[in-house]
C-alpha cells in the first residue's frame, strides 16, 4: 500500500513510500482511506515542535474517513463497503480524558492516516453524516469535535449568549457553523478582510481585523456595550489569551484550545480571578461527543467549509499550503 512517512523532521523528510497493507486483528476493521484533513497539529508534529522525541518513520495526520474492506473475525457491527470516520482518539470512546486515551492519538506517538489503509478498533468507528462527502467527513474528527466540545461540553454555550472566534481556521469555522445553529452572537477576529467578509457572509454578526487593529480586545469590549464575551474558543495560545481575559464577561468562560502565538510567556492573572472567569482545557474530544456532534451535522445537513482539495501525491503542497495561512476552513487530502 501507498503511503508518506516522516523519516525525520520537516515537510522535505516526508517520503512516499509502500509498505505491505496490514490484516485486522478479531476485534478491529481495516478502512481503506478515501480523504484526511490537515491540522495545524500536523505542522507541529511535522516541524518537531509537538513531540521532539517522535520516532521515525512516522505516518502523519489524525483526521480521516474511508470505506471498511475488511473486518476481524468478531466484528459484527461493520461491514465491506461502510463508509466510516475514524475518531481522533480511538481509545477515548466516552467519560473523561485520560493519559491511555490520549496515548492512542493518531498521527502523534501513532501512525496517523496519510496510508492507503489503516487498521482501527472497531468500538471506535463512526458513520459518515449521510450527506456528507468523504472528504467532508474527513474535516470532522479533530476540528469540529473540538470545536463542539469547547462550545457545548465544556463551554454550556447557552443561546443568545456572545462568542468570540480567532481566526478563519478548521476549528474557527466550525464554531462559527455551530454557534450560528446554537443562536449565539458571533464576533470573529481574522487578519484579513476579505476573510472577515466570507465570516459575515457566513453569519458572524460582528467582524475586527487583528492585524489592522491590534487592540482588537476593546473592540470587543465596545461591540459587547462593556460586557464582554460569553465564551472564547481560545486558538491563538500565549499572544491572545491576555487580549481574550481582558474581552469576557464576568463569570465568562474561555475553552482553551490552540497555541497559534506560543504555548508560554506572561500572564496577569487579575482578570480570571476578579471576574470569576473560568478557563478550561481542551484534548479534542471522545467518540461520544463526536457521535453527539454528527447526530447534529446531520439534522442541519452542515456542510463543513472546504478551503482546497489536494491530491495524494500533492500532499507536502497540502501541509506547505496550510503553513501559509491563507485557508479558510480546512484542507483536504484526497486518494485517487
Ligand atoms: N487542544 C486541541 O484539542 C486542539 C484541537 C484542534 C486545534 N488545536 C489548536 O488550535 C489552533 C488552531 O488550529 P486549526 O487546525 O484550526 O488551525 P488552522 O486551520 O491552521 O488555522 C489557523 C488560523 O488561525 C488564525 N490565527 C493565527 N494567528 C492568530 C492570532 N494571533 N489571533 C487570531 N487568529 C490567529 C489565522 O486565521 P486568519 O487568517 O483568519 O487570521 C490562521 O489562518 C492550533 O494552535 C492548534 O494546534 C488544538
Amino acid at each position: 500500500m501507498k503511503l508518506f512517512e516522516l523519516q525525520a523532521f520537516g515537510i522535505e523528510h516526508l517520503k512516499r513510500t509502500e509498505r505491505p497493507a496490514p490484516e485486522p486483528d478479531a476485534d478491529e476493521v481495516m478502512v481503506r482511506i478515501r480523504a484526511v484533513s490537515l491540522n495545524y497539529r500536523d505542522l507541529l508534529v511535522i516541524q518537531g515542535k509537538y513531540n521532539p522525541r517522535l520516532q521515525f518513520p512516522r505516518v502523519p495526520l489524525s483526521d480521516g474517513a474511508g470505506e471498511v474492506v475488511a473486518v476481524g473475525e468478531k466484528v459484527t457491527a461493520w461491514k465491506t463497503g461502510d463508509r466510516v470516520v475514524i475518531p481522533f482518539m480511538p481509545a477515548w470512546l466516552d467519560g473523561e480524558l485520560s493519559a491511555t486515551k490520549a496515548a492512542s492519538a493518531l498521527g502523534g506517538d501513532v501512525d496517523g492516516l496519510l496510508q492507503e489503509f489503516v487498521l482501527i478498533r472497531a468500538d471506535a468507528l463512526l458513520p459518515l453524516p449521510p450527506h456528507l462527502s468523504f472528504e467532508q467527513a474527513a474535516a470532522l474528527p479533530c476540528a469540529a469535535v473540538t470545536a463542539w466540545n469547547g462550545l457545548f461540553v465544556s463551554g454550556n454555550l447557552q443561546p443568545g449568549q456572545t462568542l468570540l472566534l480567532q481566526g478563519t481556521g478548521g476549528v474557527s469555522l466550525f464554531g462559527l457553523q455551530f454557534g450560528k445553529m446554537a443562536g449565539a452572537t458571533i464576533v470573529l477576529i481574522s487578519s484579513s478582510d476579505t476573510k472577515l467578509d466570507r465570516a459575515r457572509a457566513m453569519g458572524a454578526h460582528h467582524t475586527d481585523n487583528y492585524r489592522t487593529e491590534p487592540d482588537w480586545e476593546k473592540r470587543v469590549l465596545e461591540i459587547t456595550q462593556g460586557r464582554g464575551v460569553d465564551l472564547t474558543l481560545e486558538v491563538g495560545g500565549m499572544g491572545t489569551l491576555s487580549k481574550t481575559l481582558k474581552a469576557t464577561a464576568y463569570a465568562g468562560h474561555i475553552s482553551l484550545i490552540g497555541v497559534l502565538t506560543g504555548i508560554s510567556g506572561e500572564l496577569q492573572i487579575g482578570h480570571i480571578l476578579h471576574k470569576a472567569l473560568t478557563i478550561r482545557g481542551i484534548y479534542v474530544g471522545s467518540r461520544a461527543m463526536f457521535a453527539a456532534m454528527n447526530a447534529a451535522v446531520t439534522q442541519h445537513k452542515l456542510e463543513p467549509v472546504i478551503d482546497r482539495i489536494f491530491s495524494f501525491d500533492e500532499s507536502l503542497d497540502a501541509l506547505r499550503h496550510l503553513e501559509t495561512a491563507q485557508h479558510l476552513g480546512k484542507v483536504v487530502i484526497r486518494f485517487d
